[in-house]
C-alpha cells in the first residue's frame, strides 16, 4: 500500500498555517493535505502541497478527503475560539463538537490517528487555578470550554471503545507572527507585539494581574508533532495533555517588551466578557504528565519569545508587511 498521508483541518488558521508547513518540511510536501473552510490560503500553503476546501461539520467532505488522499493521521485544528464562541455559541457547537465527532467517526472507519487541541479553556472557576493538575475538576462556564471538555471526553471514548489512536493537547494562549489568532481570550498577547512594533503603544482588554499560560508557536508545533510520534504505550492520557511554556500577566509582558522598546506604553480598556473568561482559566498549569510521558520540553520562555517576536515583526514592518 502507498504511504499514508497526513490531513490538517483548520490549516489556514493560526496554528494550522505553521504546523502544515513544518509537517511538509518533515514528511514531504505531497504527504500533507491542508484543508480550510472559507479563508483563502496563503500562496505558500497553496503552492507547496495539496489544498482543499472542506467543512468539517459535513462528514461526507471529511470522509471523501480521507479516502482520496489515503490519510493515516489527522491533525484536527478546525475550531472556534473562546471569544467568538461566546458571541456565537451555536456556531461553536457545530464546528467544535459536530466537526470533531465527524473526524473521529471517519478516523474510526478508516483507521486514522487523530491529534486535536483542547485548551486551558477546558477548565473553569472551580478548578484549582494554580499549578492546575492534569486530572482535576473541569466545569468551564464558556461555550468554548463546554465544547473542549466534551471533545476531550469524545477522544477518550473513541480510544477506549473503538481503539482509535486519539491524542490531544490542552494548549494555552499561542503567540505567533505568521497568522493572527481568530477571536480568543488570549489574543492580546499576540496583538501587543504587533502594536508595540507599529505604534509603540497598546490598549489591553485584560486587566493587570490576569495571569494565563502561554506558549510560542515553535513549541506549539513541536508539541503536536512530538505527541503524534510518541510511543502509544507510554501515553497515560488520551483526552488531552496539559502543556505550558510560561505564565504571565499583561504587566509582566509589557515590562519584557520595554527591555527592547523602552518607550512602549500600555493602558487598559477591559473587555468584561474576555475578562470573565480569563478569570475562570488557570493561572498556570502543571504539565509534568506531558514531560514524563512523551518528553514535552519547551524551548521558549518569555525573554526568548519576546526577542524573537520583536525581531521577526520588526523585519516585517521594515518591509511594509504589517
Ligand atoms: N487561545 C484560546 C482562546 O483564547 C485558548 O484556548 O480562545
Amino acid at each position: 500500500m502507498s504511504q499514508k498521508r497526513i490531513l490538517v483541518t483548520g490549516a489556514v488558521g493560526q496554528i494550522g498555517s505553521e504546523l502544515t508547513m513544518e509537517l511538509r518540511r518533515r514528511y514531504g510536501n505531497d504527504n500533507v493535505v491542508a484543508t480550510g473552510r472559507k479563508t483563502a490560503p496563503s500562496d505558500e500553503l497553496k503552492d507547496s502541497g495539496p489544498f482543499k476546501f472542506i467543512d468539517v461539520s459535513d462528514i461526507e467532505s471529511v470522509a471523501e478527503t480521507v479516502k482520496e488522499y489515503n490519510i493515516g493521521t489527522i491533525h484536527h485544528l478546525a475550531a472556534i475560539l473562546s471569544a467568538v464562541g461566546e458571541a456565537n455559541p451555536v456556531l461553536a457547537w457545530r464546528v467544535n463538537i459536530t466537526g470533531l465527532f465527524n473526524v473521529l467517526e471517519v478516523a474510526r472507519e478508516h483507521g486514522c490517528a487523530v491529534m486535536t487541541p483542547s485548551s486551558i479553556g477546558a477548565f473553569g472557576p472551580t478548578t484549582p487555578l494554580d499549578n492546575t493538575p492534569q486530572v482535576t475538576i473541569q466545569r468551564p462556564t464558556s461555550m468554548y470550554g463546554v465544547t473542549k471538555v466534551a471533545g476531550e471526553l469524545l477522544c477518550d471514548y473513541y480510544h477506549s471503545r473503538f481503539g482509535v489512536d486519539t491524542r490531544g493537547l490542552r494548549y494555552p494562549g499561542i503567540i505567533s507572527n505568521v497568522t493572527l489568532p481568530g477571536g480568543g481570550t488570549t489574543d492580546y498577547a499576540v496583538e501587543i507585539y504587533y502594536e508595540a512594533i507599529k505604534n509603540g503603544t497598546y490598549t489591553c482588554p485584560l486587566g493587570a494581574g490576569t495571569f494565563l499560560d502561554m506558549m510560542y508557536m515553535p513549541d506549539a508545533v513541536d508539541a503536536a508533532i512530538d505527541l503524534m510520534e510518541a510511543d502509544p504505550d507510554k501515553l497515560t492520557a488520551r483526552n488531552a495533555y496539559n502543556v505550558s511554556a510560561m505564565a504571565f500577566d499583561p504587566e509582566k509582558l509589557a515590562a519584557e517588551i520595554r527591555k527592547h522598546i523602552p518607550g512602549f506604553t500600555m493602558d487598559y480598556d477591559v473587555d468584561e466578557m474576555k475578562q470573565g473568561i480569563a478569570n475562570s482559566w488557570p493561572n498556570s498549569m502543571d504539565d509534568s504528565s506531558a514531560r514524563e510521558d512523551w518528553g514535552w520540553n519547551p524551548k521558549f520562555g518569555l525573554p526568548e519569545m519576546t526577542e524573537d517576536m520583536l525581531k521577526v515583526l520588526g523585519a516585517k514592518h521594515e518591509k511594509g508587511e504589517l
